[in-house]
């Protein structure tokens, strides 16, 4: 086995494993201890089943199931075999897509961050892949935390974030969502901004998404200013790593410490990956 790093903050390649067969303990602690220290793995030219992908996953924790709003109508009726992996596609069969998400952008996000315990990691298969488009690129939150001007930093150290729960990633309204006027009103989750993950005693920047976020305590018009400057920074290259997707990929990001967005891609075209994820814990400061 070979851990080759993608890029300076975030990312490792991880090398001669093959998910379909159980991994050796003191393989998997090497690869759990990356995907801890580098908050992103990637396991190329594998080919799995359902069951390999759920026996994998499990391994970093317990499983949890998409809630009824991330899934779609089709694969939340079991189309997919398995009720903990679902099905993260634009394609559509009879009239119906067959998974989430289309064929737009998904915007900077962090995975169900408008949860109390939002998943720890989230898990992507790639099963099928469009010639171009669809790249899904990844920043670490460390890094953005660590190298945050200390006038930015003071703004926000000690203060909590609001998480909206009404929209997806695309911009789609959830199922049985309101539109939301203002958002010091909005369902979701709050959270502490600088956010300890216990595993590596570090802060990382936890903001979950631009939609309808609001840092608690100030006047909606500040709060704007200031996560627009937040969002600004913490996506900067220097802190990316662009994936460019191969039939075969696996990718598992440590959602605590990793925000991912998804660049949009033809509709035409197919794309079809299979997901997991591990429950979470409450954030803490
Ligand atoms: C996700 C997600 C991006 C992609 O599965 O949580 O954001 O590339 N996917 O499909
Ligand atoms: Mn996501």
């Amino acid at each position: 086995m070979e851990l080759i790093d993608l890029s300076a903050h975030i990312g490792t390649e991880v090398r001669g494993i093959d998910l379909t067969q159980p991994v050796a303990d003191a393989d998997f602690a090497r690869i759990r201890q990356a995907w801890i220290e580098r908050s992103l793995l990637l396991f190329r030219g594998q080919r799995l089943q359902p069951d390999d992908l759920v026996e994998f996953s499990r391994r970093f924790g317990e499983l949890e199931q998409p809630p009824a709003s991330e899934r779609s109508e089709r694969d939340a009726a079991g189309m997919n075999g398995r009720p903990e992996v679902w099905l993260i596609s634009n394609v559509v069969e009879n009239g119906k897509p067959i998974g989430s998400l289309g064929a737009g952008e998904a915007e900077w996000h962090t995975d169900m961050s408008y949860i109390d315990a939002p998943p720890t990691a989230s898990v992507l298969y790639a099963k099928e892949i469009p010639p171009v488009g669809g790249n899904t690129s990844f920043a670490s939150m460390y890094a953005a935390w660590s190298e945050m001007p200390s006038t930015m930093k003071d703004q926000v150290e000690g203060r909590t974030a609001h998480h909206d729960s009404s929209y997806t990633s695309a911009g789609e309204l959830r199922k049985g969502a309101a539109e939301v006027v203002d958002v010091r009103a909005a369902p979701g989750a709050s959270h502490p901004i600088g956010r300890r993950v216990p595993d590596t005693d570090r802060q990382a920047l936890y903001l979950g998404r631009r939609t309808n976020g609001y840092i608690e305590g100030l006047d909606v018009a500040e709060s704007e200013k200031l996560l627009d400057e937040l969002w600004a920074f913490c996506t900067r290259n220097e802190f990316v790593y662009e994936h460019v997707w191969q039939v075969g990929d696996l990718l598992m990001w440590d959602n605590r410490s990793a925000i991912h967005r998804r660049e949009a891609f033809d509709s035409s075209a197919r794309r079809v990956m299979l997901r997991t994820q591990v429950r979470g814990e409450r954030p803490v400061a």
